[in-house]
């Protein structure tokens, strides 16, 4: 998959994967990536499928329906990616926290719906139920932060509240946060992810 890597100046710190949302590509949240964490290595990936020139992580069928069996090969495609990056670039596989916009959150949501060492946590931005019927692994250990907008016509406030309960009922530590906007992202919110991030992996790193 076409991706920058940064070596970060701590090879300690997570890898912060870095997903774009539709018609976004790979250095579109390179800016956010510095505010979680400065010293941390960045993986940011354009997304292989095209809907009318624009990148996206999986094809979906009108606005918020997506292809299911796409969006099951693009997980599969991105994990061993991940794999393949990790021996490449010599980081820790089991370290890597997801940084996802929209579609890319969307994307880092399957991943965690899928398997169970994909990640060690994301960060969504704006994020729906990528899909509804499966059981998902256990999460235990892998932590979750997302951010919402109480007026996104994409992802309905009940639709982010239904990604947090599935995602705790695998057993996985989920936040949100809550502003009074729409689908954008925010200052603010990229703010409260880094307050997340500080409290979690950098006050008290897990032990692994
Ligand atoms: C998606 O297709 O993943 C969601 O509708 C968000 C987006 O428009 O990218």
């Amino acid at each position: 998959m076409k991706h920058i890597f940064n070596k970060g100046l701590d090879p300690t710190k997570p890898t912060l994967l870095l997903l774009h949302g539709t018609g976004g590509n790979e250095l579109s949240l390179m800016p956010l990536a510095g505010k979680i964490d400065e010293e941390a290595s960045i993986l940011s990936v354009r997304g292989n499928v095209l809907e009318n020139g624009m990148p996206r992580f999986f094809r979906r069928l009108s606005e918020g329906v997506f292809d299911i069996a796409d969006l099951v090969l693009r997980t599969n495609e991105l994990n061993e990616f991940l794999d393949r990056a990790a021996e490449k670039y010599n980081f820790d596989r089991n370290n890597i926290i997801a940084i996802g916009y929209s579609n890319g959150a969307n994307i880092a949501a399957s991943l965690l719906f899928h398997y169970q060492n994909a990640l060690k946590g994301a960060i969504l931005h704006h994020p729906m139920v990528p899909r509804t019927g499966i059981d998902l692994p256990d999460l235990s250990g892998k932590s979750v932060f997302i951010t919402a907008g109480t007026n996104d016509p994409l992802c309905s406030p009940l639709e982010s509240a239904e990604l947090q309960a599935i995602l705790e009922k695998a057993n996985a530590n989920v936040d949100i946060h809550w502003e009074n906007r729409g689908h954008q992202l925010t200052l603010e919110e990229v703010g409260a992810a880094a307050q997340w991030y500080k409290k979690l992996f950098i006050e008290n790193p897990p032990l692994n």
